[in-house]
């Protein structure tokens, strides 16, 4: 039913082409107090925000917010120049009491075409990848000081590198001789690891492994879902939209453990956990975007939706 959605043109923007617009926008029908936890350009947020909606936009990315807040009017909504996990968003989320928070994970489009922001694998871009300019840490430094192991487990885990272990030794013997500090420094290591046949879909695995790395993508995403689901209120929605394996699996694994009506150990005699679901996987499957989007927006076509809705007050 959800590949039936025509697709929404109006959205495509130079800024960022929203994934999966219309089934959000559905989602989120009769919502009054949205959260949008990863802004970005603001499509989805423009499109949520009807009449008597409230919106709380949040990014860590400053450019961002500042292009939504061009798109929509600073006034339109309450705005948060932060990760989603950091404790004050999570706290200002508890107070705004929700009904609809929207994750669209990942990076914008803008934030790849940029290549100064340094997520991209074009030649000549520097390794940086922080979606906070502010930040502390680089992906410059994340291959110039992590050791031999944790490289290997950034490019194993984010990346699904058979070959990671070898990946990260290069890594530490061409960072001896010098930095790594462009794009094409990253793109020369993969090739000498993994040989000359590596190409543009295993650069962009891997850059975005890095990428998931630097700015600890899976962690604060393990931190917030379950943060947000209690600040929800009964009967309301959490929707995410995710692009990487990592990230959908730590969400599916919450909603399916929210979803159940036990969670004790198995082979417990007696149940003495909550003993009740915290609400329902709604629809049980994934939402993939349709071909029709995929051929008008390519970067829609890693995206998977999943839906969760919390109980009614019981
Ligand atoms: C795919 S884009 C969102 C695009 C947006 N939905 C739109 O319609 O334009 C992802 C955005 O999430 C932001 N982001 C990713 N992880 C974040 C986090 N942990 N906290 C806050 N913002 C985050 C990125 O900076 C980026 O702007």
């Amino acid at each position: 039913m959800w590949g039936l959605f025509p697709v929404s043109l109006a959205a495509v923007s130079a800024y960022h082409t929203p994934v999966l617009i219309d089934q959000i926008a559905g989602l989120a029908r009769g919502s009054r107090r949205i959260v949008d936890c990863t802004v970005g350009g603001g499509g989805h947020a423009e499109r949520l925000l009807g009449e008597a909606v409230e919106l709380l936009a949040i990014d860590r990315d400053p450019e961002a917010l500042e292009a939504a807040q061009d798109r929509l009017g600073v006034e339109r909504a309450k705005w948060l120049n932060l990760g989603f996990a950091d404790p004050r968003v999570l706290a200002a989320v508890a107070r705004f009491n929700p009904d609809f928070v929207l994750m669209d994970l990942g990076v914008s489009g803008h934030q790849l075409d940029e290549d100064h922001r340094g997520f991209t694998f074009r030649p000549g871009a520097p390794l940086d990848m922080r979606m906070n300019p502010g930040a502390d840490v680089s992906a410059a430094d994340v291959l110039g000081k992590s050791g031999e192991a944790e490289l290997a487990r950034i490019f194993r885990t984010f990346g699904d590198e058979r070959r990671s272990r070898r990946l990260a030794a290069t890594i530490v013997r061409r960072r001896q001789r010098s930095e790594l500090t462009t794009s094409d420094d990253l793109v020369n290591a993969i090739r000498a690891a993994l040989g000359p046949r590596t190409g543009p879909s295993d650069f962009a695995r891997l850059f975005q492994a890095v990428r998931i790395a630097v700015n600890d993508e899976l962690r604060a995403l393990e931190m917030a879902l379950p943060a947000f689901l209690k600040s929800l209120v009964c009967g309301g929605v959490i929707a995410v939209v995710s692009y990487h394996s990592g990230e959908d699996r730590t969400v599916k694994q919450l909603f399916r453990e929210w979803a159940s009506e036990c969670v004790c150990p198995t082979g417990l005699p007696i149940c003495s956990c909550r003993g009740k679901a915290l609400g329902k996987v709604e629809p049980k499957k994934p939402i993939y975007p349709s071909e029709q989007e995929v051929a008008v927006n390519p970067r829609a076509r890693s995206a998977k939706l999943r839906v969760f809705r919390k109980a009614d007050a019981s």
